[in-house]
């Protein structure tokens, strides 16, 4: 069985990347087959990797141009780690989501035929609830919403579960089950 993990909450700073980057280090070295894609225009996921933000080579290509994702999945120095990287032309794919069919299943769908490959798939996502996020949120991905306790991320995370909550597909653990105010 694989999985698909989303990490994502609208607040900026509160450890995403960080949390994806070592979450998928860790399952790889527990010899999980793990595939980390940079959902973020900023990069930092695969600048972190040590890899460059190379044009025409990314989640981009696999969600707007119908690329294979498997095309654009690039090693790393941990064997059964591998990265789908932030191409530079990602900056601009909130935009064009907005005019685009199926603009919020295009990451389900590309991931969707990568996942028979990968024990674990997780996704850095951007600091925000425009669509780049809405797409980490098909059914099949569930979320993790990194925050310390009583902190404005705290409260970030709590506004982006509110959001998220009627699909009934959240899971964060120490959390009441019913989010109140
Ligand atoms: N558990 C932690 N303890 C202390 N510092 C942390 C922790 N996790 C992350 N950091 C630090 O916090 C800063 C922001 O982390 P990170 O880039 O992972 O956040 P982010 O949520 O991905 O940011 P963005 O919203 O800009 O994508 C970094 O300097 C990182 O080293
Ligand atoms: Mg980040």
């Amino acid at each position: 069985m694989n999985k698909v993990v989303a990490v994502a909450n609208q607040k900026g700073g509160v450890g995403k990347t960080t949390t994806a980057i070592n979450l998928s280090a860790c399952l790889a070295l527990k010899n999980r087959r793990t595939l980390l894609i940079d959902l973020d225009p900023q990069g930092m996921s695969t600048l972190g990797l040590g890899k460059p933000k190379e044009p025409f080579k990314g989640i981009y290509q696999a969600m707007m141009n119908g690329r294979d994702l498997m095309d654009c999945v690039m090693g790393t120095e941990l064997e059964n780690f591998y990265l789908c990287p932030c191409s530079p032309e990602l900056s601009g794919i909130e935009a064009e989501l907005y005019a685009a069919e199926r603009r919020e299943k295009r990451l389900g769908e590309a991931v969707e035929k990568a996942r028979r490959y990968f024990n674990f798939i997780i996704i850095d996502c951007p600091p925000s609830l425009g669509f780049l996020t809405i797409n980490a949120w098909p059914r099949l991905i569930r979320s993790s919403f990194p925050s310390r306790r009583n902190s404005s991320a705290w409260k970030a995370s709590r506004i982006s579960f509110r959001r998220w909550r009627p699909s009934g597909h959240t899971s964060i653990p120490g959390w009441p089950s019913k989010a109140s105010s």
